[in-house]
């Protein structure tokens, strides 16, 4: 059996991850540690709350004695790290949140990792770690930077964030290559384009969008809206993951991405096309500071030396995802009015 902390679990990308193991793994055990700040939503998990493989915890990365307590209690031998403050526009607004949750609180799970696997701790020259074990780093391609007009990112483009959640995660990036340098702790980093799909928060670009255009609200495209990013179905994305933890060599790191390259006013007009409603709905306002024009991964390796390949074609999950936003009108409604925090409540007896 496979004992997994999943940090970060009650956030877009875990909450599909937590769903998508459950769906093709018996043998398994799934932690869920996860702060339930204002981007998690355990409304997300409802379908697997009682499933005996699925455990919740409330709490926060940045808590090394919980953190400890948990790797002791439930044996680990897995960790996929996702929960970080995740939203570029909030990271202009509030940086020093993401250096605490991203950096920080990365630091204490290599720390639990190494303290919990490491054979030999008292010898710091030892490289030596209990078989089967990997810790995963879910990072972005935006740790590149930008891109012009021509080229993509490989794993061995330089990093060159420019926003403070970028630099935020690069800098995560580099504390996860070095605890491998250093110590030898057997770890792996995914940097993954734009993910799209159910239960993402409307913050980001697609579910803001569809919430806005189905209530007749302008569409606010930053600049030009000429910005390219290369997007993903989230299921895909957990995938790949799912791959590089079976398959992926310790000490690598995978670009995932599904060449699928599109500026930001083609996606608000699929979308508006979708919904049925006028262009005439679009709003151009003041571009985001140091707005990253053009994203673009190259994912020869993960397709190559893994063997992963996506199974949605852009145009098959875009449409099923606005259906699926048209469909869970309820799941946003919650999230405009705050009451998934009463849902919290409700389950678990305290607020959040
Ligand atoms: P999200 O904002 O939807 O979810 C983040 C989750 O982390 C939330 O449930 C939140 O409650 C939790 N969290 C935040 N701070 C915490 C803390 N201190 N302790 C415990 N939990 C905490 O983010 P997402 O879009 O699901 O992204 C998940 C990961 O994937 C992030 O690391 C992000 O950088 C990365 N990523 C995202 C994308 C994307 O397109 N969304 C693309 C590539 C990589
Ligand atoms: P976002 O979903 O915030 O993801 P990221 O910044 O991590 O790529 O934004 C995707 C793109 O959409 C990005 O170029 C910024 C743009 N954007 C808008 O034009 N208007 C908006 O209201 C938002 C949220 C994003």
């Amino acid at each position: 059996m496979k004992n997994i902390l999943v940090t970060g679990g009650a956030g877009f990308i875990g909450s599909n991850f937590i769903q998508y193991i459950l769906d093709k793994e018996d043998d398994i055990l799934l932690i869920n540690l996860d702060l339930l700040t204002y981007a998690g939503n355990l409304e997300n998990l409802r379908d697997c709350e009682n499933d005996k493989r699925y455990h919740f915890v409330k709490g926060d990365i940045r808590d090394r004695a919980l953190v400890g307590k948990l790797f002791a209690q439930y044996d680990f031998d897995t960790v996929v790290h996702f929960a970080a403050e995740s939203h570029v526009d909030r990271s202009i607004t509030e940086p020093e949140v993401f250096l605490t949750t991203n950096v920080l609180g990365t630091q204490v799970l290599l720390d639990a990792a190494k303290a919990h696997w490491k054979l030999d701790l008292d010898n710091k020259y030892a490289r030596d770690y209990r078989a089967g074990v990997r810790y995963l780093q879910v990072s972005t391609d935006e740790v590149y930077g930008a891109l012009g007009k021509t080229g993509m990112f490989t794993e061995t483009t330089p990093l060159a964030p420019n926003s403070p959640y970028s630099a935020s995660k690069a800098s995560a990036d580099l504390m996860v290559r070095a605890y491998h340098q250093t110590f030898g702790l057997p770890v792996s980093i995914t940097r993954c384009s734009n993910n799209y799909g159910p239960y993402q928060f409307p913050e980001k670009l697609i579910p803001l969008m569809i919430h806005n255009a189905e209530k007749d609200k302008p569409l606010p495209v930053y600049g030009d809206g000429m910005q390219i990013r290369d997007w993903l179905h989230v299921k895909d994305h957990c995938a790949a993951i799912w791959m590089v933890l079976q398959a992926g060599k310790a000490g690598e790191v995978y670009n995932i991405g599904g060449n699928n390259e599109k500026t930001n006013l083609e996606i608000v007009r699929l979308i508006l096309a979708e919904l049925g409603k006028p262009e005439s709905l679009i709003s151009y306002v003041q571009d985001r500071p140091g707005h990253d024009r053009r994203y673009a991964i190259d994912n020869t390796k993960i397709t190559t030396e893994l063997g992963w390949k996506p199974a949605y074609t852009f145009e098959q999950g875009i449409h099923e995802t606005i259906a699926w936003y048209q469909q869970h009108r309820s799941w946003l409604e919650h999230i405009d009015s705050g009451a998934y925090e009463a849902y919290y409540e409700r389950m678990y007896g305290v607020a959040t």
